[in-house]
Protein backbone atom coordinates (compact mmCIF):
# COMPACT_ATOMS: atom_id res chain seq x y z
CA UNK A 1 0.00 0.00 0.00
CA UNK A 2 1.68 3.04 -1.36
CA UNK A 3 -1.53 5.45 -1.93
CA UNK A 4 -1.75 7.59 1.48
CA UNK A 5 -0.68 11.27 1.49
CA UNK A 6 1.04 11.51 4.34
CA UNK A 7 -0.48 15.26 5.15
CA UNK A 8 1.90 15.24 8.35
CA UNK A 9 5.04 14.83 6.64
CA UNK A 10 4.62 18.46 5.20
CA UNK A 11 6.28 18.09 1.95
CA UNK A 12 5.89 17.87 -1.45
CA UNK A 13 7.03 14.19 -1.67
CA UNK A 14 4.65 11.74 -1.59
CA UNK A 15 5.36 9.98 1.93
CA UNK A 16 6.60 6.79 0.27
CA UNK A 17 9.52 8.38 -1.54
CA UNK A 18 10.91 9.96 1.85
CA UNK A 19 14.02 8.31 2.28
CA UNK A 20 15.48 6.80 5.39
CA UNK A 21 19.30 5.91 5.30
CA UNK A 22 19.55 7.10 1.92
CA UNK A 23 16.64 4.90 0.59
CA UNK A 24 13.41 6.44 -0.09
CA UNK A 25 11.05 3.85 2.66
CA UNK A 26 9.17 2.19 -0.52
CA UNK A 27 11.96 0.75 -1.77
CA UNK A 28 13.35 -0.57 1.60
CA UNK A 29 9.57 -2.32 1.65
CA UNK A 30 10.18 -3.63 -1.71
CA UNK A 31 14.10 -4.78 -1.47
CA UNK A 32 12.64 -6.81 1.95
CA UNK A 33 9.89 -8.49 -0.22
CA UNK A 34 12.03 -8.96 -2.98
CA UNK A 35 14.05 -11.66 -0.30
CA UNK A 36 10.91 -13.86 0.28
CA UNK A 37 10.83 -15.54 -3.57
CA UNK A 38 8.03 -13.27 -4.57
CA UNK A 39 6.71 -14.13 -7.71
CA UNK A 40 5.62 -9.94 -7.68
CA UNK A 41 5.24 -7.21 -6.06
CA UNK A 42 2.00 -5.17 -6.40
CA UNK A 43 1.94 -1.38 -6.05
CA UNK A 44 -0.92 0.22 -4.79
CA UNK A 45 -0.37 3.92 -5.70
CA UNK A 46 -2.66 6.97 -5.19
CA UNK A 47 -1.20 10.44 -3.89
CA UNK A 48 1.65 10.96 -6.15
CA UNK A 49 0.92 7.77 -8.00
CA UNK A 50 3.17 8.68 -11.30
CA UNK A 51 6.30 10.27 -9.34
CA UNK A 52 5.42 6.69 -7.10
CA UNK A 53 5.44 4.34 -10.15
CA UNK A 54 8.27 6.25 -11.47
CA UNK A 55 10.99 5.79 -8.70
CA UNK A 56 10.17 2.12 -8.30
CA UNK A 57 10.64 1.63 -12.01
CA UNK A 58 14.15 3.65 -11.76
CA UNK A 59 15.30 1.70 -8.76
CA UNK A 60 14.56 -1.55 -10.23
CA UNK A 61 14.85 -3.96 -7.17
CA UNK A 62 15.29 -7.18 -9.19
CA UNK A 63 11.58 -7.95 -8.88
CA UNK A 64 8.56 -7.56 -10.90
CA UNK A 65 6.27 -4.67 -10.18
CA UNK A 66 2.91 -4.62 -11.34
CA UNK A 67 0.86 -0.89 -10.16
CA UNK A 68 -2.42 -0.25 -9.51
CA UNK A 69 -4.17 3.23 -8.55
CA UNK A 70 -6.30 3.94 -5.88
CA UNK A 71 -8.69 6.91 -6.55
CA UNK A 72 -9.55 8.22 -3.80
CA UNK A 73 -8.41 6.64 -0.72
CA UNK A 74 -11.37 4.87 0.85
CA UNK A 75 -9.43 2.89 3.07
CA UNK A 76 -7.21 0.01 3.63
CA UNK A 77 -9.88 -2.04 2.70
CA UNK A 78 -10.20 -0.44 -0.48
CA UNK A 79 -6.75 -0.27 -1.27
CA UNK A 80 -6.17 -3.79 -1.43
CA UNK A 81 -9.00 -4.44 -3.45
CA UNK A 82 -7.41 -2.59 -5.92
CA UNK A 83 -4.93 -5.04 -6.31
CA UNK A 84 -7.69 -8.20 -7.07
CA UNK A 85 -7.31 -8.17 -10.54
CA UNK A 86 -3.64 -8.79 -10.72
CA UNK A 87 -3.48 -11.51 -7.77
CA UNK A 88 -3.29 -14.87 -9.04
CA UNK A 89 -5.31 -17.24 -7.44
CA UNK A 90 -2.92 -19.74 -6.02
CA UNK A 91 -1.27 -16.96 -4.47
CA UNK A 92 -0.23 -16.10 -1.11
CA UNK A 93 -0.41 -12.39 -0.05
CA UNK A 94 1.44 -10.58 2.17
CA UNK A 95 -0.23 -6.81 2.74
CA UNK A 96 2.88 -4.23 3.61
CA UNK A 97 2.51 -1.06 4.05
CA UNK A 98 4.70 1.47 2.15
CA UNK A 99 5.49 3.73 4.98
CA UNK A 100 6.57 0.98 7.80
CA UNK A 101 10.61 0.41 6.02
CA UNK A 102 12.37 -2.15 8.77
CA UNK A 103 10.21 -5.37 8.96
CA UNK A 104 12.67 -7.83 8.78
CA UNK A 105 12.41 -10.33 5.95
CA UNK A 106 13.31 -13.41 8.17
CA UNK A 107 9.94 -11.85 10.66
CA UNK A 108 7.94 -12.48 7.10
CA UNK A 109 8.63 -15.67 6.13
CA UNK A 110 7.43 -16.77 9.90
CA UNK A 111 4.39 -14.55 9.26
CA UNK A 112 4.00 -17.06 6.05
CA UNK A 113 4.59 -20.05 7.47
CA UNK A 114 1.93 -19.06 10.02
CA UNK A 115 -0.59 -19.09 6.82
CA UNK A 116 0.12 -23.27 6.69
CA UNK A 117 -2.23 -24.74 9.16
CA UNK A 118 -0.19 -27.68 11.05
CA UNK A 119 -2.97 -30.55 9.94
CA UNK A 120 -6.56 -30.91 8.72
CA UNK A 121 -7.13 -27.38 7.70
CA UNK A 122 -4.82 -25.89 5.26
CA UNK A 123 -5.12 -22.36 5.19
CA UNK A 124 -4.96 -19.81 8.20
CA UNK A 125 -4.87 -15.75 7.99
CA UNK A 126 -1.86 -14.52 9.48
CA UNK A 127 -1.78 -11.57 11.40
CA UNK A 128 1.41 -9.83 12.40
CA UNK A 129 1.23 -8.01 15.84
CA UNK A 130 2.58 -7.04 18.62
CA UNK A 131 2.00 -6.07 22.47
CA UNK A 132 2.58 -2.37 23.15
CA UNK A 133 2.71 -0.37 26.06
CA UNK A 134 0.81 2.67 24.29
CA UNK A 135 -1.33 1.09 22.27
CA UNK A 136 -3.55 4.13 21.29
CA UNK A 137 -4.28 4.61 17.62
CA UNK A 138 -3.07 1.55 16.36
CA UNK A 139 -6.51 -1.44 15.83
CA UNK A 140 -6.33 -3.93 18.64
CA UNK A 141 -6.36 -7.95 18.58
CA UNK A 142 -9.92 -8.80 20.22
CA UNK A 143 -8.57 -13.02 20.83
CA UNK A 144 -10.97 -15.54 21.53
CA UNK A 145 -12.16 -16.60 25.40
CA UNK A 146 -8.96 -19.27 25.41
CA UNK A 147 -6.92 -17.28 23.88
CA UNK A 148 -5.22 -18.59 20.55
CA UNK A 149 -6.70 -17.52 17.45
CA UNK A 150 -8.13 -13.62 16.87
CA UNK A 151 -11.81 -13.12 16.67
CA UNK A 152 -10.91 -9.37 15.30
CA UNK A 153 -9.00 -6.52 15.01
CA UNK A 154 -11.18 -3.39 16.36
CA UNK A 155 -9.71 -0.18 15.53
CA UNK A 156 -9.26 2.56 17.99
CA UNK A 157 -12.46 4.54 17.00
CA UNK A 158 -14.48 1.82 16.84
CA UNK A 159 -13.43 0.09 19.67
CA UNK A 160 -15.58 -0.56 23.42
CA UNK A 161 -13.81 1.26 26.36
CA UNK A 162 -12.74 -2.96 27.46
CA UNK A 163 -11.43 -3.11 23.92
CA UNK A 164 -9.43 0.22 24.26
CA UNK A 165 -7.33 -1.61 27.19
CA UNK A 166 -6.16 -4.19 25.29
CA UNK A 167 -2.36 -4.04 24.58
CA UNK A 168 -1.89 -6.31 21.83
CA UNK A 169 -2.27 -4.61 18.19
CA UNK A 170 -2.08 -4.93 14.50
CA UNK A 171 1.59 -4.11 13.00
CA UNK A 172 -0.92 -3.54 9.38
CA UNK A 173 1.07 -6.89 8.24
CA UNK A 174 -0.32 -9.85 7.01
CA UNK A 175 -0.37 -13.15 5.12
CA UNK A 176 -3.29 -14.70 3.53
CA UNK A 177 -3.82 -17.01 0.47
CA UNK A 178 -4.76 -14.64 -2.65
CA UNK A 179 -8.49 -17.01 -3.05
CA UNK A 180 -10.01 -16.04 0.54
CA UNK A 181 -8.99 -12.52 0.43
CA UNK A 182 -10.61 -11.86 -2.83
CA UNK A 183 -14.50 -13.69 -1.31
CA UNK A 184 -13.58 -11.39 1.73
CA UNK A 185 -12.77 -8.61 -0.01
CA UNK A 186 -15.78 -8.47 -1.61
CA UNK A 187 -17.79 -8.34 1.94
CA UNK A 188 -16.21 -5.61 3.13
CA UNK A 189 -18.24 -1.96 3.62
CA UNK A 190 -17.78 1.00 5.03
CA UNK A 191 -20.43 0.95 8.32
CA UNK A 192 -17.92 2.30 10.55
CA UNK A 193 -16.59 5.44 12.41
CA UNK A 194 -14.38 6.49 9.92
CA UNK A 195 -16.31 5.35 7.06
CA UNK A 196 -13.67 3.83 5.35
CA UNK A 197 -13.11 0.28 3.70
CA UNK A 198 -11.02 -1.70 6.66
CA UNK A 199 -8.84 -4.18 5.15
CA UNK A 200 -8.79 -5.66 9.04
CA UNK A 201 -12.30 -6.86 8.62
CA UNK A 202 -11.53 -10.01 6.79
CA UNK A 203 -10.57 -10.85 10.14
CA UNK A 204 -14.66 -10.74 10.57
CA UNK A 205 -15.49 -12.61 7.23
CA UNK A 206 -12.51 -15.12 7.73
CA UNK A 207 -13.94 -16.31 11.55
CA UNK A 208 -17.30 -16.41 9.77
CA UNK A 209 -16.07 -19.06 7.31
CA UNK A 210 -14.41 -20.94 10.11
CA UNK A 211 -10.92 -19.95 8.91
CA UNK A 212 -8.47 -19.99 12.03
CA UNK A 213 -7.03 -16.46 12.35
CA UNK A 214 -3.47 -16.56 13.74
CA UNK A 215 -1.41 -14.36 15.33
CA UNK A 216 2.69 -13.73 15.15
CA UNK A 217 3.65 -12.10 17.55
CA UNK A 218 6.85 -10.07 17.64
CA UNK A 219 8.56 -7.76 20.53
CA UNK A 220 10.31 -5.34 18.12
CA UNK A 221 8.37 -2.57 17.33
CA UNK A 222 10.71 -0.53 14.86
CA UNK A 223 9.87 -3.45 12.49
CA UNK A 224 6.56 -2.36 12.31
CA UNK A 225 6.82 1.08 13.07
CA UNK A 226 5.09 3.36 9.90
CA UNK A 227 6.73 6.88 9.30
CA UNK A 228 3.90 9.72 9.69
CA UNK A 229 5.50 12.65 10.99
CA UNK A 230 9.33 13.97 10.06
CA UNK A 231 9.85 13.20 13.78
CA UNK A 232 8.85 9.68 13.30
CA UNK A 233 10.70 9.52 10.13
CA UNK A 234 13.66 10.67 12.46
CA UNK A 235 13.77 8.53 14.95
CA UNK A 236 13.33 5.15 12.57
CA UNK A 237 16.51 6.60 11.03
CA UNK A 238 18.09 6.81 14.41
CA UNK A 239 17.14 2.91 15.03
CA UNK A 240 18.35 1.90 12.03
CA UNK A 241 21.57 3.79 12.24
CA UNK A 242 22.21 2.61 15.82
CA UNK A 243 21.49 -1.03 14.93
CA UNK A 244 23.87 -0.70 12.01
CA UNK A 245 26.30 0.30 14.14
CA UNK A 246 26.11 -2.42 16.53
CA UNK A 247 26.65 -5.10 13.55
CA UNK A 248 29.71 -3.35 12.38
CA UNK A 249 31.20 -3.39 15.92
CA UNK A 250 30.16 -7.17 17.11
CA UNK A 251 32.53 -7.36 13.87
CA UNK A 252 34.97 -5.66 15.48
CA UNK A 253 34.57 -2.51 13.87
CA UNK A 254 35.63 0.73 16.37
CA UNK A 255 33.40 3.35 16.56
CA UNK A 256 34.32 6.31 18.61
CA UNK A 257 30.70 7.02 18.95
CA UNK A 258 27.64 4.52 17.49
CA UNK A 259 25.12 7.37 17.58
CA UNK A 260 27.48 9.26 15.32
CA UNK A 261 27.89 7.20 12.13
CA UNK A 262 25.92 7.13 9.51
CA UNK A 263 25.42 4.06 7.25
CA UNK A 264 23.44 4.77 3.47
CA UNK A 265 24.15 1.92 1.49
CA UNK A 266 26.86 -1.16 2.22
CA UNK A 267 29.97 -0.59 4.57
CA UNK A 268 32.39 -3.48 4.54
CA UNK A 269 35.31 -3.73 7.10
CA UNK A 270 38.19 -5.66 7.40
CA UNK A 271 39.78 -6.51 10.89
CA UNK A 272 41.66 -3.23 13.46
CA UNK A 273 39.38 -0.54 11.17
CA UNK A 274 38.60 2.93 13.31
CA UNK A 275 36.20 4.87 12.77
CA UNK A 276 35.86 8.49 14.15
CA UNK A 277 32.97 10.77 14.68
CA UNK A 278 30.33 12.01 12.14
CA UNK A 279 31.48 9.98 9.57
CA UNK A 280 28.95 8.86 6.56
CA UNK A 281 29.23 6.27 4.24
CA UNK A 282 27.14 5.85 1.36
CA UNK A 283 26.91 3.55 -1.51
CA UNK A 284 29.09 0.55 -1.76
CA UNK A 285 32.29 1.20 0.32
CA UNK A 286 34.84 -1.45 1.34
CA UNK A 287 37.52 -0.36 4.44
CA UNK A 288 40.57 -2.69 4.53
CA UNK A 289 42.34 -4.36 7.49
CA UNK A 290 43.69 -1.81 10.03
CA UNK A 291 42.09 1.22 8.32
CA UNK A 292 41.15 4.49 9.93
CA UNK A 293 38.96 7.17 9.06
CA UNK A 294 39.00 10.58 10.73
CA UNK A 295 36.12 12.41 11.94
CA UNK A 296 33.69 14.11 10.00
CA UNK A 297 34.85 12.39 6.36
CA UNK A 298 32.14 11.78 3.61
CA UNK A 299 33.03 8.48 1.83
CA UNK A 300 30.59 7.06 -0.93
CA UNK A 301 31.40 4.21 -3.70
CA UNK A 302 35.28 3.95 -2.27
CA UNK A 303 37.28 0.93 -1.76
CA UNK A 304 40.21 1.72 1.18
CA UNK A 305 43.19 -0.66 0.95
CA UNK A 306 44.79 -2.04 3.86
CA UNK A 307 46.51 0.52 6.42
CA UNK A 308 45.24 3.65 5.02
CA UNK A 309 44.09 6.56 6.58
CA UNK A 310 41.79 9.06 5.88
CA UNK A 311 41.83 12.19 7.93
CA UNK A 312 39.25 14.72 9.47
CA UNK A 313 37.01 16.72 6.39
CA UNK A 314 37.95 14.14 3.73
CA UNK A 315 35.02 14.01 0.88
CA UNK A 316 35.48 10.71 -0.71
CA UNK A 317 32.42 10.55 -3.87
CA UNK A 318 33.38 7.52 -6.55
CA UNK A 319 30.04 7.97 -7.77
CA UNK A 320 29.88 5.08 -10.45
CA UNK A 321 33.24 5.07 -11.65
CA UNK A 322 34.46 4.54 -7.88
CA UNK A 323 37.67 5.53 -6.11
CA UNK A 324 40.41 3.18 -4.95
CA UNK A 325 43.05 4.29 -1.99
CA UNK A 326 46.06 1.81 -1.87
CA UNK A 327 47.41 0.16 1.15
CA UNK A 328 49.31 2.77 3.34
CA UNK A 329 47.68 5.72 1.64
CA UNK A 330 47.12 8.96 3.53
CA UNK A 331 44.40 11.17 2.41
CA UNK A 332 43.55 14.34 4.48
CA UNK A 333 42.49 16.18 5.85
CA UNK A 334 40.51 17.96 3.60
CA UNK A 335 41.34 16.28 0.71
CA UNK A 336 38.48 15.73 -2.27
CA UNK A 337 38.27 12.46 -4.41
CA UNK A 338 36.15 11.94 -6.85
CA UNK A 339 34.59 9.59 -9.63
CA UNK A 340 37.84 7.67 -10.93
CA UNK A 341 40.36 8.22 -8.75
CA UNK A 342 43.10 5.54 -8.57
CA UNK A 343 45.91 6.20 -6.01
CA UNK A 344 48.74 3.38 -5.30
CA UNK A 345 49.92 2.57 -2.08
CA UNK A 346 51.21 5.04 -0.17
CA UNK A 347 50.13 7.78 -2.05
CA UNK A 348 49.94 10.76 -0.32
CA UNK A 349 46.95 13.42 -0.66
CA UNK A 350 46.82 16.26 1.78
CA UNK A 351 44.60 19.55 2.04
CA UNK A 352 42.46 21.36 -0.37
CA UNK A 353 44.09 18.53 -3.24
CA UNK A 354 40.78 17.43 -5.73
CA UNK A 355 41.63 14.11 -7.80
CA UNK A 356 39.46 13.55 -10.44
CA UNK A 357 39.84 10.53 -13.23
CA UNK A 358 43.52 10.06 -12.09
CA UNK A 359 45.86 7.41 -11.44
CA UNK A 360 48.35 7.92 -9.11
CA UNK A 361 51.71 4.67 -9.23
CA UNK A 362 52.87 3.83 -5.94
CA UNK A 363 54.55 6.75 -3.48
CA UNK A 364 53.40 9.87 -5.48
CA UNK A 365 52.57 13.15 -3.38
CA UNK A 366 50.39 15.79 -3.73
CA UNK A 367 50.55 17.59 -0.26
CA UNK A 368 48.76 20.87 -0.71
CA UNK A 369 46.13 22.92 -2.71
CA UNK A 370 46.33 21.20 -6.15
CA UNK A 371 44.35 19.57 -9.10
CA UNK A 372 44.69 16.35 -10.93
CA UNK A 373 42.25 15.51 -12.93
CA UNK A 374 42.87 13.16 -16.29
CA UNK A 375 46.15 12.36 -15.50
CA UNK A 376 48.88 9.53 -14.86
CA UNK A 377 51.12 9.98 -12.65
CA UNK A 378 54.01 7.71 -12.09
CA UNK A 379 55.95 6.11 -9.14
CA UNK A 380 57.43 8.32 -6.47
CA UNK A 381 55.95 12.15 -8.48
CA UNK A 382 55.88 15.14 -6.04
CA UNK A 383 53.05 17.17 -7.38
CA UNK A 384 53.51 21.18 -5.60
CA UNK A 385 51.60 23.22 -3.91
CA UNK A 386 49.22 25.40 -6.17
CA UNK A 387 49.66 23.21 -9.07
CA UNK A 388 46.97 21.99 -11.49
CA UNK A 389 46.22 20.19 -14.83
CA UNK A 390 44.25 21.72 -17.25
CA UNK A 391 42.11 19.47 -18.62
CA UNK A 392 39.65 21.25 -20.38
CA UNK A 393 39.83 23.21 -23.19
CA UNK A 394 36.38 24.22 -23.19
CA UNK A 395 34.84 21.84 -25.66
CA UNK A 396 37.15 18.29 -24.40
CA UNK A 397 38.94 16.91 -21.55
CA UNK A 398 42.83 15.98 -22.40
CA UNK A 399 44.79 13.85 -20.75
CA UNK A 400 48.32 14.26 -18.49
CA UNK A 401 50.95 12.31 -18.00
CA UNK A 402 53.43 12.28 -15.61
CA UNK A 403 56.06 10.40 -15.59
CA UNK A 404 58.08 8.34 -12.80
CA UNK A 405 59.77 10.59 -10.51
CA UNK A 406 58.83 14.38 -12.02
CA UNK A 407 59.06 16.92 -9.18
CA UNK A 408 56.36 19.81 -10.25
CA UNK A 409 56.99 22.43 -8.52
CA UNK A 410 54.48 25.14 -7.11
CA UNK A 411 51.94 26.82 -8.51
CA UNK A 412 52.12 25.18 -12.07
CA UNK A 413 49.87 24.80 -14.92
CA UNK A 414 50.36 21.96 -16.70
CA UNK A 415 48.34 22.36 -20.15
CA UNK A 416 46.74 19.28 -21.51
CA UNK A 417 47.61 16.72 -23.04
CA UNK A 418 51.47 17.18 -22.26
CA UNK A 419 53.30 14.69 -20.86
CA UNK A 420 56.38 15.43 -18.43
CA UNK A 421 59.23 12.92 -19.16
CA UNK A 422 60.72 10.57 -16.13
CA UNK A 423 62.54 12.18 -14.00
CA UNK A 424 62.10 15.63 -15.04
CA UNK A 425 61.91 18.91 -12.72
CA UNK A 426 59.19 21.64 -13.53
CA UNK A 427 59.69 25.26 -12.34
CA UNK A 428 57.36 27.08 -9.63
CA UNK A 429 55.16 28.85 -11.23
CA UNK A 430 55.19 27.36 -15.31
CA UNK A 431 52.72 26.83 -17.45
CA UNK A 432 53.60 23.75 -19.76
CA UNK A 433 52.13 23.54 -22.91
CA UNK A 434 55.11 21.14 -24.35
CA UNK A 435 56.40 17.65 -23.63
CA UNK A 436 59.11 17.59 -21.93
CA UNK A 437 62.31 15.17 -22.42
CA UNK A 438 62.99 12.55 -19.16
CA UNK A 439 65.20 14.37 -17.28
CA UNK A 440 64.93 17.89 -18.15
CA UNK A 441 64.17 20.94 -15.62
CA UNK A 442 61.52 22.62 -17.42
CA UNK A 443 60.67 26.25 -16.84
CA UNK A 444 58.04 28.56 -18.74
CA UNK A 445 57.35 31.68 -17.27
CA UNK A 446 58.48 35.82 -17.27
CA UNK A 447 62.34 35.87 -16.55
CA UNK A 448 62.83 37.95 -13.10
CA UNK A 449 64.06 41.09 -13.79
CA UNK A 450 64.57 43.58 -11.29
CA UNK A 451 65.35 47.56 -11.36
CA UNK A 452 67.76 48.92 -8.65
CA UNK A 453 66.89 51.74 -6.00
CA UNK A 454 63.11 51.74 -7.59
CA UNK A 455 61.53 54.77 -6.71
CA UNK A 456 57.52 54.27 -5.72
CA UNK A 457 55.22 56.75 -6.71
CA UNK A 458 54.31 59.49 -4.11
CA UNK A 459 51.00 61.28 -3.20
CA UNK A 460 50.43 64.88 -4.50
CA UNK A 461 49.91 67.17 -2.53
CA UNK A 462 46.64 69.47 -3.25
C1 LIG B 1 -4.01 0.54 9.97
C2 LIG B 1 -4.87 -0.61 10.50
C3 LIG B 1 -4.68 -0.72 12.01
C4 LIG B 1 -3.21 -0.93 12.33
C5 LIG B 1 -2.37 0.19 11.72
C6 LIG B 1 -0.92 -0.12 11.86
C7 LIG B 1 -6.83 -0.59 9.03
C8 LIG B 1 -8.27 -0.26 8.91
N1 LIG B 1 -6.26 -0.33 10.20
O1 LIG B 1 -4.51 1.72 10.57
O2 LIG B 1 -5.43 -1.81 12.51
O3 LIG B 1 -3.01 -0.98 13.73
O4 LIG B 1 -2.64 0.32 10.30
O5 LIG B 1 -0.16 0.97 11.42
O6 LIG B 1 -6.25 -1.11 8.11
N2 LIG B 1 -3.45 3.44 2.61
C9 LIG B 1 -3.76 3.40 1.29
N3 LIG B 1 -5.01 3.72 0.89
C10 LIG B 1 -5.99 4.09 1.77
C11 LIG B 1 -5.67 4.14 3.14
C12 LIG B 1 -4.39 3.81 3.53
O7 LIG B 1 -2.91 3.08 0.46
O8 LIG B 1 -7.11 4.35 1.31
C13 LIG B 1 -2.11 3.09 3.05
C14 LIG B 1 -1.42 4.21 3.80
O9 LIG B 1 -0.70 5.05 2.91
C15 LIG B 1 -0.49 3.44 4.72
C16 LIG B 1 -1.25 2.16 5.00
O10 LIG B 1 -2.20 2.04 3.96
O11 LIG B 1 0.70 3.09 4.07
C17 LIG B 1 -1.93 2.18 6.35
O12 LIG B 1 -2.85 3.27 6.37
P1 LIG B 1 -3.10 4.13 7.65
O13 LIG B 1 -4.06 5.18 7.35
O14 LIG B 1 -1.81 4.51 8.26
O15 LIG B 1 -3.82 3.03 8.58
P2 LIG B 1 -4.25 3.23 10.05
O16 LIG B 1 -5.53 3.93 10.09
O17 LIG B 1 -3.14 3.81 10.82
CA1 LIG C 1 -0.88 4.50 10.27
Amino acid sequence: MAAGKGTRMKSRLPKVLQRLAGKPLLGHVLDTASLLQARSAVVITGHGAEEVEAAVVKRNTGLPVKFVRQEPQLGTGHAVQQAVPVLADDGLVVVLSGDVPLTQAETLTALMACVQGSSGQPYRLALLTLEMSDPTGYGRIVRTAHGDTVQAIVEQKDASPEQLKIQEVYSGIMAVPAKQLKVWLAKLDNQNAQGEYYLTDVVKWAVADGVDVVAHRIQDEVQVTGVNSPQQLAQLERAYQLQKANELMVQGVRLADPARLDLRGNLTCGTDVEIDVNCIFEGSVRLGDGVRIGPNCVIANADIAAGAVVHAFTHIDGEKAGVTVGEGALIGPFARLRPGAQLGPEVHIGNFVEVKNSTLAKGAKANHLAYLGDATVGERVNYGAGSITANYDGANKHRTIIEDDVHIGSNCVLIAPVTIGAGGTVGGGSAISKNTAPGALSVARGRQTSIADWQRPKKKST
